[in-house]
């Protein structure tokens, strides 16, 4: 078998070659994936993007495990990264060791991620000193959104940059191998970047991140509505569209099935 990129090959790209990330929730789209980036992200925005939710407190960690399992299977090259999902690491060091350990178990994941900054800092020191790979994610937290009112960039008040490169100071400090830094203003991911000695892996940041990483779905267009960070590298959702209305036209017309397409 193929061996996958791996933690130290990661954390090796500071200053480097930029870090490729997308996210991916099913075996065929990790396929797809798989041929291009570094980095495979099981994101918990999966229970937005995949199940509806309205945000991603809802999702448990079942739901990342199979949806991590079906990554693993379709892809080969990539490190796959999972999301611990809200709920699952925030009570101690030893209730977020229980269930990374369980997800690296069920899954095979390379790595797993957690929002937080200085909060989480024990937390990733107790889980990367037990041998638990982990990347981590400050600025906007999307599972802190009812705290935070909402999806709020983060650091438009110059004031409040010093915290955030703290946080991402202690993350790094603790042993996390890179960090996903998510909708901040640019000036601040440049100084969170130049802060921290692990690769930086934007989202709405900076293009001097050592990295990027989009949703999947949404960079293809698949996802209707979508934040300014976004660029829709395709537009798959009308083509798809226009397939279905096709389909459905030439059902209700007879003109589907043809000759082709029944055994005789
Ligand atoms: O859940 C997710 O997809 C993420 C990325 C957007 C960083 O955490
Ligand atoms: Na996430």
């Amino acid at each position: 078998p193929i061996r996958r990129v791996t933690v130290p090959q990661i954390a090796a790209r500071k200053n480097d070659q930029p870090i490729v990330v997308l996210t991916a929730y099913t075996a065929p789209l990790a396929a797809l994936v798989d041929d291009h980036a570094d980095v495979i992200l099981v994101g918990d925005s999966l229970g937005m993007v995949v199940h509806g939710l309205e945000s991603t407190i809802g999702v448990t960690m079942e739901m990342m495990i199979l949806h991590g399992q079906a990554v693993m299977r379709g892809s080969r090259r990539a490190m796959v990264v999972i999301d611990m999902p809200f709920g699952s690491y925030e009570e101690s060091p030893e209730q977020a060791f229980r269930n990374c350990a369980r997800m690296m178990r069920e899954t095979g994941c390379g790595a797993v991620k957690l929002e937080g900054g200085a909060r989480m800092a024990d937390t990733i020191r107790f889980l990367t000193r037990r041998g638990i790979p982990v990347m981590g994610h400050v600025g906007l937290t999307p599972q802190s959104t009812l705290t935070m009112g909402g999806f709020k960039t983060q650091g438009r008040d110059q004031d409040s940059w010093p915290a955030h490169i703290e946080d991402a100071t202690a993350v790094a400090e603790a042993g996390a191998f890179s960090i996903v830094v998510e909708g901040v203003m640019e000036g601040l991911a440049d100084r969170i970047t130049e802060a921290v000695p692990v690769p930086t892996i934007g989202i709405g940041a900076s293009a001097r991140c050592d990295g990027q990483v989009l949703v999947l779905d949404d960079m293809l267009g698949l996802s209707g509505r979508v934040p300014r960070f976004v660029k829709k590298f395709g537009d798959l959702g009308p083509r798809a569209s226009a397939a279905i209305a096709e389909y459905a036209a030439a059902v209700r017309d007879r003109s589907f099935p043809t000759e082709e397409q029944v055994y005789r």
